[in-house]
Order: structure tokens, then C-alpha cells, then sequence
């Protein structure tokens, strides 16, 4: 038996339930499920005017209530809670059917689960959705992965409901077969870590150097917002140092604890990176500095080491200190989204998934938390030269990082005499240095450990794999 619902949305904690009414909203007709049936209760007497909202009381409910092929989207937690509630529903479906995960699972997890139900006749997709509880609600970037054939089904309804950049585009697109649309928002959350710690360092220079107040820093941001660093995250960044806690009276962000928390995503992201030998460093930095940041007990115990004395800017330096700022922490961001980058290709080129990075950037520009004016000139770049190696082999970026160098590299000094810690700022750097760089101590490397374990190198004059007879009669031998 079938119904006459287009969607079901079943998980109506706050992301499925502003899901489900962004569907609702939108003129589809929306089946609801939870398993505590008080929340679907709630949201259809809450927001039962807003649309056409079918409310399920069981699986069997759920399942029945919705047109063929059903399309069923699960919101619920990651791991095994989205293992047991497909294993619910499965048994109930039948061929062509579509289950949509739009939480945030781990790739592996999502291409298990994708080739078990299609040797069932079931269709499974992974879909990374982006822009927290707002966006859910009025447009999230959306990342889907699974069949061609599924995302036929759906690709009407994602492009009416999700966010739509400047241009009037719809920021969703097929990303790729089974786990690529949640390795591409897996990464997108890798980026979105190193962002954040790009102006969290940004802000804590020109806190502890330039000796700027919280609301001023707000100031600056917001300044910023209306050039080339225009973002979601700065935005937020500004209104969150305008805030004033009610209670005390104090700048918010002096009352919270500096103990940065994390979900997983950022960490996966670096994990995967190991795999595939890419280097995130930027990504890297972000999560080592929020596991830095939560070790009370250990920064306690360290406040004994000695820094430098600390002295702050005058007016005129600080200024001039923030403008500099500004430049590093453009040229970093562009870094950290050149390794992102890099890693969704990696992830592509290893897993057969085609992905189209241009496409990515483009569905970026809306909806989702590193939503960014300058994401439009990215999938330009990638629209000009889809081979592209790098976003720095872009000519246009590579100029403007390089006019940007001295600044950068000055404030990065400048953190490291004052003793502000800034390990994605100083980490960017450093790539854009390998990167450049003719000669790179790598040769050092394959000497010593040719030395110690016979590992062989490679020569810059001949092709073949050498050895070294160290400390014998002969220097060296082709094995
Ligand atoms: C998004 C966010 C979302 C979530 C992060 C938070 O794209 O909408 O990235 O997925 O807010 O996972 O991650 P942490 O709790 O790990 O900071």
C-alpha cells in the first residue's frame, strides 16, 4: 500500500523538524515520524498550518503514508542509532525505494550501508547538509551522494528547499556515487574548523597585540565582512564579540569557558587526510588546538613557563596591525581551502567518485557555515581548469596571496616574539613555503634513513633505486 506523501522526514529533533517544515513550506506534502510520538505531535499542532504534514505514529505508518517510489529522509544521530532505524524500516520497503541519512555520518558508514540496501533493491543516500537549525529551516547547502537514479527522484525537491546563492542557483547538486556527498560535508566541516581557528587566532592578535576590546575587534570584523574576507563566519564572529552577558555585564566571550568542543567531523576529516597522505595542516592545527584548549588540567600545570614580557601597540601601530592581519588571514583561509580541496580530490580520485570540484564550491556559496563571497571565484577557477592540481595554481589566488606575503609572514613574527599562540596562521605558511620551495629537506631524509634501515632513495641525475654502502669501501650501489 501507498500514500500520497511526496517526503517523510522521520527524527524530529530540531534539524528534522525544521527539515520537515522547510519541505512543508515549500508546497510538498510531508510525512512526519518520531519515535517519541509526542514530537510529532508537537510539531504538527506547532506548525500544522505552515503545510501539509502527514503524521506517522509507527513505521508501518510512516512507511505507508508515502508515495511511490517513498523517499524517506532519517534524522537522527550518527553510528548506531542510524543503523537501527534503517534496520526498522528497510523490512518495510520495497524496490526503487529511497532512504535519505542527512545526518552527519562517517563515509565508510554511509558506502556500507548503501551497497548492503541496494543488493536489496533499496536506495540509499547519503546526504550532507549544511547551515545548522536556520538552515534547515530556510535553505542548507545539500550534499547528496548515492544513485544517479535516486538523486533524479529527489533533485526537484532539494532544489526548491535549499539555499540559493546570489546568482539565483540552487546550492545542491549530485555530488557522487555512495559515500562522496558525506566525504564532500565531512570535509566541508574540516574547513569549516580550520576557518574558525583562523579567526579565532585573528581575533586573539588583535585582542593581545594590538590591545583592541572585544567590541572593537566586532567592529573590525564587521569592516571585513564588506570586502574580500565576506562570510558567514565573520559575520557570526562579530556578532558574537558584540555580545554582552546579561548577568555580568561583561563582554560574552570573556564569561565562556575556553574549552573548544568537537562532534567528530573535523577529526575525521584529518583522520582520512592520513590515509590518503594529503596534507591539511591548517584542518590539522584547528583540531589539535581545540584538544589543546580542553586540557584544563594541563595548561594549568604549565603556567609556569616563561613567555615574553607583553606590551601592546599603540593607536596607530594597532591599526596598522589590524589592516596586516587582515591580509594573513586571507592568505591562510585561501590555504586552508586549497588543502580541503586537495583532500576531496584525493578522496575522489580513490574512490572512483568523479567529483566535480567546481560544483562543490559552488554549492558552498549558499546556505551552509563557510558560505563565502570569495567561493564564487573557487568554482570559477575550478569551472576555468577542472584538472587543476591546486587552488594556488590559480593565478589569480596565487597574486593575491602573493601580495599578501609580506603582511602575513610580518604578523606570524609578530605572534611568535609576543608569544601568541597561532598554530593555523603559522601552519599555512609553512605550506605555501613547501610548496615553493626548490629544495626541500626531504633529500635529508631519504639520506638518513637509508642509512639507518637501507630504505633506498631516488636520484635527481638518473632514474633507478639507490643505496648507500655507509661507512664501506663503496659509495653507492643501484638495487
Ligand atoms: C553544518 C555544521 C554542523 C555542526 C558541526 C559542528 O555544516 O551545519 O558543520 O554539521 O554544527 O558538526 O561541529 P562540532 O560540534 O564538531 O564543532
Amino acid at each position: 500500500m501507498s500514500g500520497t506523501a511526496q517526503i517523510g522526514v522521520s527524527g524530529l529533533a530540531v534539524m528534522g523538524r525544521n527539515l520537515a517544515r522547510n519541505f512543508a513550506r515549500n508546497g510538498f506534502s510531508v510525512a512526519v515520524h518520531n519515535r517519541t510520538t509526542s514530537r510529532t505531535d508537537a510539531l504538527v499542532q506547532e506548525f500544522g498550518d505552515e503545510g501539509t504534514f502527514v503524521a506517522a505514529r509507527t513505521p508501518e505508518e510512516f512507511v505507508v503514508a508515502l508515495e511511490r517510489p517513498r523517499r524517506l529522509v532519517i534524522m537522527v544521530k550518527a553510528g548506531n542509532p542510524t543503523d537501527a532505524v534503517i534496520q526498522e524500516f528497510a523490512p518495510l520497503l520495497e524496490d526503487g525505494d529511497i532512504i535519505i541519512d542527512g545526518g552527519n555520518a562517517h563515509f565508510e558508514d554511509t558506502r556500507r550501508r548503501e551497497r548492503e540496501l541496494r543488493e536489496r533493491g533499496i536506495h540509499f543516500v547519503g546526504a550532507g547538509i549544511s547551515g545548522g537549525e536556520e538552515g534547515a529551516l530556510h535553505g542548507p547547502s545539500i550534499m547528496p551522494g548515492g544513485s544517479k537514479e535516486s538523486y533524479g527522484s529527489l533533485e526537484p525537491m532539494l532544489e526548491k528547499i535549499s539555499a540559493k546563492a546570489k546568482d539565483g542557483d540552487s546550492c545542491v547538486t549530485y555530488i557522487g556515487p555512495d559515500g562522496a556527498g558525506h566525504f564532500v560535508k565531512m570535509t566541508h566541516n574540516g574547513i569549516e574548523y580550520a576557518d574558525m581557528q583562523l579567526i579565532g587566532e585573528a581575533y586573539q592578535l588583535l585582542r593581545d597585540v594590538a590591545g583592541y576590546s572585544p567590541a572593537q575587534i566586532a567592529d573590525i570584523f564587521r569592516s571585513w565582512n564588506t570586502g574580500r574576507l565576506d562570510s558567514y563566519l565573520i559575520e557570526i564572529t562579530a556578532e558574537v564579540l558584540s555580545h554582552v552577558d546579561a548577568e555580568t555585564g561583561d563582554p560574552f566571550v570573556d564569561v565562556v569557558l575556553d574549552q573548544a568542543e568537537q562532534k567528530g567531523t573535523g577529526r575525521w576529516t584529518v583522520q582520512i587526510a592520513l590515509d590518503l597522505g594529503v596534507p591539511v595542516s591548517a584542518i590539522a592545527e584547528a583540531v589539535f588546538a581545540r584538544s589543546v584548549s580542553g586540557h584544563a588540567a594541563l595548561r594549568a600545570a604549565s603556567r609556569h613557563l616563561e613567555g615574553p614580557s607583553a606590551h601592546k601597540l599603540g593607536e596607530d601601530e594597532a591599526a596598522a596591525f589590524a589592516d596586516q592581519v587582515e591580509q594573513a588571514l586571507y592568505a591562510s583561509k585561501i590555504v586552508a581551502y586549497t588543502q580541503g580541496f586537495h583532500e576531496i580530490a584525493a578522496g575522489s580520485e580513490q574512490y572512483d567518485w568523479n567529483i566535480d570540484l567546481g560544483e562543490v564550491a559552488a554549492i558552498w556559496r549558499g546556505g551552509c557555515i563557510i558560505r563565502a563571497a570569495f567561493l564564487d571565484r573557487i568554482a570559477g577557477a575550478y569551472e576555468a581548469q577542472p584538472q587543476m592540481p591546486s587552488l594556488l595554481a590559480d593565478k589569480s589566488f596565487a597574486e593575491e596571496i602573493g601580495a599578501a606575503q609580506d603582511d602575513w609572514r610580518a604578523v606570524i613574527a609578530t605572534a611568535v616574539t609576543r608569544g601568541v599562540p597561532t598554530p593555523a596562521f603559522a601552519a599555512t605558511l609553512a605550506y605555501y613555503d613547501s610548496l615553493r620551495a626548490e629544495r626541500l629537506p626531504a633529500a635529508l631524509t631519504q639520506g638518513q634513513r637509508d642509512y639507518f634501515g637501507a630504505h633506498t632513495y631516488r636520484r635527481t641525475d638518473r632514474e633507478g633505486t639507490f643505496h648507500t654502502l655507509w661507512g664501506g669501501d663503496k659509495t653507492e650501489g643501484e638495487s
